[in-house]
């Protein structure tokens, strides 16, 4: 299975090494553990992958998906081989369509010893996810880069302050943008999900949202007493 994933990939990255037509492999032994938190959080149209990266590429030499754990632990098979290059492992999340990082949940250097072992408990539902997966990538052309919408900011480094406890325009809704542990009383939800009537543009047919996974990491986010 590992295998099969390890020469699918190597097929397909012609980004790394163009003239490469197979990647050499080292030997290591790297065995690695996780326990999830906020299971609800766990994607099923985005992946959640172990995988050897190279420096800052978020692009993957090598992957393997991780199938949802009905005990809330993974464990990842253990790899013998990685592709030559390789200077760390990630749990990472995946786009849905490319094999391209969106998320690191956890990175670790690979020593030069060819041994890791990774144990470790893994939030699936920080708030730094929720910018990677979604606002970065989905909201700020109109609330951002592109304009300010509602006078809403969903930039890095900005959109949490701008949610959190954050009242809504009076206009829209008296709730909070964000109440944290009430799904209730958070208007962001009512406005992706519900298409409140005060709100013009529908949020609810953006054709990048994933009505599953983003909506329940949303949802995970607001109610973890994490972050
Ligand atoms: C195409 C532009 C566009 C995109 C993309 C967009 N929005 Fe909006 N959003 C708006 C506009 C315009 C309003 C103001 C609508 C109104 O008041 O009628 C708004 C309002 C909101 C509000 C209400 C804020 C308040 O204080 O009343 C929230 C919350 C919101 N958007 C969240 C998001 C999120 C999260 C995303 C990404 C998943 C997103 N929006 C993507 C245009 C956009």
């Amino acid at each position: 299975m590992l295998l099969l994933c390890l020469s699918l990939v190597c097929c397909d990255s012609g980004d790394i090494y163009p003239e490469q037509k197979r990647v050499e492999e080292v030997e290591v032994r790297v065995e690695a553990r996780f326990d999830f938190e906020n299971m609800q959080a766990f994607p099923q149209n985005y992946r959640i992958v172990w995988g050897a990266f190279v420096g800052t590429s978020p692009y993957p030499l090598a992957f393997e998906v991780a199938t949802k754990p009905a005990t809330g632990t993974w464990q990842a098979a253990t790899l013998q081989t990685v592709p030559r290059g390789t200077t760390h492992m990630a749990l990472a999340l995946l786009d849905r369509v490319e094999d391209k990082a969106r998320y690191f949940f956890h990175r670790v250097p690979l020593g030069g010893d060819g041994e890791l072992t990774v144990d470790g408990t893994v939030d699936l539902a920080p708030f730094a996810r929720v910018q990677a997966q979604i606002f970065t990538p989905q909201c700020i052309q109109c609330h951002g880069a592109g304009g300010l919408a509602a006078g809403l900011d969903l930039t890095e480094g900005n959109a949490r302050a701008n949610l959190v406890d954050a009242p809504s325009q009076p206009d829209n809704s008296p709730k909070m943008r964000v109440e944290k542990y009430s799904l209730q009383n958070s208007f962001l939800l009512d406005v992706l999900t519900l298409r409140p009537a005060t709100i013009t543009t529908n949020h609810t047919t953006l054709s990048s949202l994933d009505a599953v996974d983003d909506i329940e990491l949303i949802r995970a986010w607001i109610t973890s007493p994490n972050d």
